[in-house]
């Protein structure tokens, strides 16, 4: 099959930096150059065991199909190269147990296509509700799902990247210790905390669980579906999760691509931090939309220069500490049938006067 150059496709819109392509994707990267992508950053169709509108693979076909695209993005990919590959977990059918789908996904890309897996990354949408309900709310056998998997991988073991360009705001505590001291002793892990820690950089490492709510409601994008009268993409991710991956492993004027691009975040960040992209998009609506985010691009790059910003308690999410309800006895008997029994009555509630306190003190 010939190889295109990034020029000789009929683009469904270009903008000065990036270019959306409408059609299958898999026929889209065949015809792409070998070696010549800095970072691939996407979110697959996860695999489902129920199919969503956009036509989703089922999860136990799921490694099968992945398999040529595995193939093309380790020939298109730069040595220096990353593939980010967000993913959806499911649970089986019927049953309160997980697919080992998205697990298998990553073992098969090492194993079988020779990735490294740079770092396993978690995002953590606090946003998201309770289900599966009969799991999780009904017979309370099961917690919230609130973490997608995300997948570095990388050709080299030695990709290029920078934590310095994602770093975060210092957290109170570390504030409080580089203003008043720590005293340097053994954790109870034996790590021994030496003084160094004690430099204030200006800010902190991140950690691989990355916290964004997922819960835009009025953004440029949703404002432009409705004046159009578009349905907006139902299964977008923020665009803080493609950004930070940007940021991190690409510098400007690096080429970036999305195969599965959906409402095109990923061309939309790309844009706004001067890299060069590439996308692809089966439905030709979710493209139509994705317009609202290069026509409004003047306006919400000036949202993000606000040199002034102080952290507030707004920017950190805030985990309850475990721990902060348990009774210090467990006088309920557990279902001997593990809840395969549907339960009859209501919930019991948790004492709310107990409740209310420890989430004061979870905010000491
Ligand atoms: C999870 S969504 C991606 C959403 C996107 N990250 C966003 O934030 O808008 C997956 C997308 O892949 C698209 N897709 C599925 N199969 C495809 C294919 N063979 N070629 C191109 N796109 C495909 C679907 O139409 C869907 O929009």
């Amino acid at each position: 099959m010939p190889q295109h150059s990034h020029d000789d496709f009929n683009w469904f819109h270009t903008t000065k930096l990036g270019k959306m392509f409408n059609g299958d994707s898999y026929q889209f990267i065949s015809n792409l150059r070998a070696n010549s992508i800095d970072l691939i950053v996407t979110s697959p169709p996860f695999g489902l065991v129920r199919e969503k509108e956009y036509g989703n693979v089922p999860a136990d076909e799921y490694i099968n199909w992945f398999k040529p695209y595995a193939h093309q993005f380790k020939r298109i990919l730069k040595h220096s190269g990353s593939l980010v590959i967000d993913i959806g977990g499911v649970w089986n059918k019927g049953e309160p147990t997980r697919h080992l789908y998205h697990f298998k996904l990553l073992i098969m890309l090492c194993d079988e296509y020779g990735f490294n897996l740079a770092q396993d990354f978690y995002w953590w949408n606090p946003a998201k509700l309770p289900t599966p309900a009969e799991w999780v709310t009904v017979r309370r056998i099961r917690v919230k799902d609130a973490l997608n998997k995300i997948w570095w991988l990388s050709k080299s073991p030695w990709p290029k990247a920078s934590n310095r360009r994602v770093l975060q705001p210092y957290s109170d505590s570390m504030e409080d210790l580089l203003t008043n001291g720590y005293k340097p002793n053994l954790r109870p892990s034996g790590h021994d905390i030496s003084d160094r820690f004690q430099n204030d950089n200006g800010a902190a490492i991140p950690p691989n669980l990355l916290a964004i709510a997922n819960t835009e409601s009025n953004s440029p994008y949703l404002r432009y579906c409705r004046s159009k009268q578009l349905r907006p993409h139902p299964a977008r991710f923020p665009v803080e999760l493609p950004e930070f991956f940007v940021r991190m492993l690409t510098d400007e004027g690096d080429l970036v691509l999305d195969p599965f691009a959906g409402s095109c975040v990923t061309g939309e960040v790309c844009e706004r931090l001067r890299r060069r992209w590439i996308c692809a998009e089966l439905v030709e609506a979710y493209l139509e939309g994705a317009m609202g985010r290069f026509e409004t691009r003047a306006k919400r790059s000036t949202q993000r220069k606000n040199t002034n910003w102080e952290p507030s308690d707004n920017d950190y999410f805030k985990l309850p500490r475990v721990g902060l309800l348990w009774e210090s006895r467990t006088t309920d008997k557990l279902a001997k049938d593990g809840g395969k029994k549907r339960p009859r009555t209501g919930n019991r509630r948790v004492n709310p006067d107990k409740s209310r306190r420890a989430k004061g003190r979870s905010r000491d």
